[in-house]
C-alpha cells in the first residue's frame, strides 16, 4: 500500500480576523512564538507523515513557501497546491488528488492546534487503519460553531451535522481527518451545501453510511484550540506561552519533532540552531542537539 500522505488546508480569506488578515494569511499569524501553521504541521509529523501538501490561496502561496520552504530542513517533502476559490473543505481532496495518487491521507486544517500527552499514540492508531476513516470528537462549550456528532444510544456516531442550530451533542468534530484512498472519489460525489460549499461533513457522511467511519473521542486531557476570533487567537498564544515558560520545552516545533522522529541528525539540528542563534529558540535547539535538555 502507498504510504499515507498529509494535507494542510491553509486557504480561506480569514475575514473574521480582518483587518489583520487583509495583508497576511491567517495561518501565518503568530501563535505566541511560532507561525500558526507550525502547530498543525507538527501534528502531521507526529503521525509519522513526511510527504505533505500545503493548500493555499494563489496570492498567499509565496508567503507559505518562504515560511516552510521545501520541507527538506525537517526531512519532509512539501508540495504546494493552490486553491483558486474557497469552495469547502472537501474540495481539498479534489485539489490534492494527483498528489495523493491513491494514497490514504491525514488532512489537518491550518488553524487547528492540538496538544496533549499521548497525542502521538492517538495519531498512530488512526494512521494504522488502512480502510475507512477516523475523525475526533472533542467536547466544547459552543458546538453549534462546528460539525457536531450525533450519537445513538449505544454511543456510536450516526450522523455529523454541520453547524446545527440545535446541537445533538457537545462533541465537535476537530479539523483532523484520517481518510483512506477513496476520499477524492467520494469528494467528487459531494453536492454543494446551501451555502455553496463542498462540506467535509458530507464527505464524512459517505463513510458513515458505509459503516467505515470511526469517531474517536479526544478526551479532556487534550487541548484542541481554536484561533477563529481575535480573542481565541490570543488565548491560544497565551496557552502556548504558559506551557513553554513553565516546562522550558517547545510546543509545535518542527525542528524538535523532526529530531525526535530521527529525520534530522544532531549535526543537522545544530545547523538549524545556528539560524536562530539570536534567540532562545536557537539556544533550545542547540541544547537538544547536544543532549542537554
Ligand atoms: C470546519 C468544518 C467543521 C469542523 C471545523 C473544525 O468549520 O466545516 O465541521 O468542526 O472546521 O475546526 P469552519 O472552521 O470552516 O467553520
Amino acid at each position: 500500500m502507498t504510504r499515507r500522505k498529509g494535507i494542510i488546508l491553509a486557504g480561506g480569506s480569514g475575514t473574521r480576523l480582518y483587518p489583520i488578515t487583509q495583508g497576511v494569511s491567517k495561518q501565518l499569524l503568530p501563535v505566541y512564538d511560532k507561525p500558526m501553521i507550525y502547530y498543525p504541521l507538527t501534528a502531521l509529523m507526529l503521525a509519522g507523515l513526511r510527504e505533505i501538501a500545503v493548500i493555499t490561496t494563489p496570492q498567499d502561496r509565496d508567503q507559505f513557501q518562504r515560511t516552510l520552504g521545501d520541507g527538506s530542513q525537517w526531512g519532509l517533502d512539501l508540495t504546494y497546491i493552490e486553491q483558486p476559490s474557497p469552495d469547502g473543505l472537501a474540495q481539498a481532496y479534489l485539489l490534492a488528488e494527483d498528489f495523493l495518487d491513491g494514497a490514504a491521507s491525514a488532512m489537518v486544517l491550518g488553524d487547528n492546534i492540538f496538544f496533549g500527552h499521548g497525542l502521538p499514540d492517538l495519531l498512530a492508531e488512526a494512521g494504522a487503519q488502512d480502510t475507512g476513516g477516523t475523525v475526533f470528537g472533542y467536547h466544547v462549550a459552543d458546538p453549534e460553531r462546528y460539525g457536531v456528532v450525533d450519537f445513538d444510544l449505544a454511543g456510536n456516531a450516526r450522523a455529523i451535522i454541520e453547524k446545527p442550530e440545535v446541537p445533538p451533542s457537545s462533541y465537535a468534530v476537530t479539523g483532523l481527518y484520517f481518510l483512506d484512498g477513496t476520499a477524492p472519489d467520494r469528494a467528487r460525489k459531494v453536492q454543494p451545501s446551501p451555502r455553496g460549499e463542498l462540506e467535509i461533513t458530507s464527505l464524512l457522511e459517505s463513510y458513515l453510511l458505509d459503516g467505515t467511519l470511526t469517531v474517536k473521542r479526544m478526551g479532556r486531557g487534550y487541548a484542541w484550540l481554536d484561533t477563529g476570533t481575535h480573542g481565541s487567537l490570543l488565548d491560544a498564544g497565551n496557552f502556548v506561552r504558559t506551557l513553554t515558560e513553565r516546562q522550558g520545552q517547545q510546543v509545535g516545533s518542527p525542528d524538535e519533532v523532526a529530531f525526535q522522529m530521527g529525520w534530522l541528525s544532531a549535526e543537522q539540528l545544530t545547523e538549524r540552531a545556528r539560524r536562530f542563534s539570536k534567540n532562545s529558540y536557537g539556544a533550545y535547539l542547540l541544547a537538544l542537539a547536544e543532549g542537554r535538555t
